[in-house]
């Protein structure tokens, strides 16, 4: 099986970069991670990339010419799919125009519900009964863009912030894999 070159973008924790890298090392995964590109020197998920030996780029965002050096690093990389996990920033129309229905990213509310950011809080203050996850390909909106996959869990009156996030990342784990899956099928 030939695996689709793939880059993680990521801007600080990257347990959802971790958890692409160690399913991507199965045989049957339809890609690889080929690239990890952060916008932030100090994010952890950097250590991932290092770890398991995959090239990274740091982007300094403010850097007029930025977007020319991530085009440049796909390129080179043979990039055919990006996926967006934990990245801080929005792309431009240029980037999401050139990968066109190759970028996705996931985002911890069932979209179209609670775009942006602070999502747990506004679940919580919405008095939502349920929420969770989603991956979706990337337009340039924020958190727009058809939808691939959702996953859902009840909330319970002991839910706060932390355990929200908690139970929806345990969600995402599983998600942006079958969310890969599914695209790939479609080829
Ligand atoms: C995830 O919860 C994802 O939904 C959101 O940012 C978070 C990134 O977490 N877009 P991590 O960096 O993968 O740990």
């Amino acid at each position: 099986m030939v695996k689709s070159k793939t880059c993680v973008f990521i801007s600080g924790q990257g347990s959802n970069l971790k958890n692409l890298i160690y399913r991507s090392r199965d045989k049957s995964f339809p890609i690889k991670i080929s690239l990890v590109i952060s916008n932030n020197k100090n994010a952890n998920g950097i250590t991932y990339a290092k770890k398991f030996k995959i090239p990274y780029l740091f982007i300094n965002t403010k850097l007029k010419n930025y977007e020319n050096k991530i085009i440049q690093c796909l390129k080179k990389n043979k990039i055919s799919l990006i996926c967006l996990a934990g990245y801080m920033k929005i792309l431009s129309d240029r980037i999401v125009k050139i990968y066109n229905k190759k970028i996705i990213n996931i985002h911890p509310s069932l979209l179209p519900k609670f775009k942006g950011l602070n999502t747990f809080e506004k679940v919580l203050k919405n008095k939502e009964r349920k929420t969770g996850c989603t991956v979706h390909y990337v337009n340039s909106k924020l958190d727009d863009g058809d939808i691939i996959i959702k996953k859902a869990f009840y909330i319970s009156s002991k839910d706060n912030v932390s355990t929200l996030k908690q139970k929806t990342q345990k969600l995402e784990y599983k998600a942006y894999p079958e969310a890969i899956i599914k695209i790939f099928r479609r080829y």
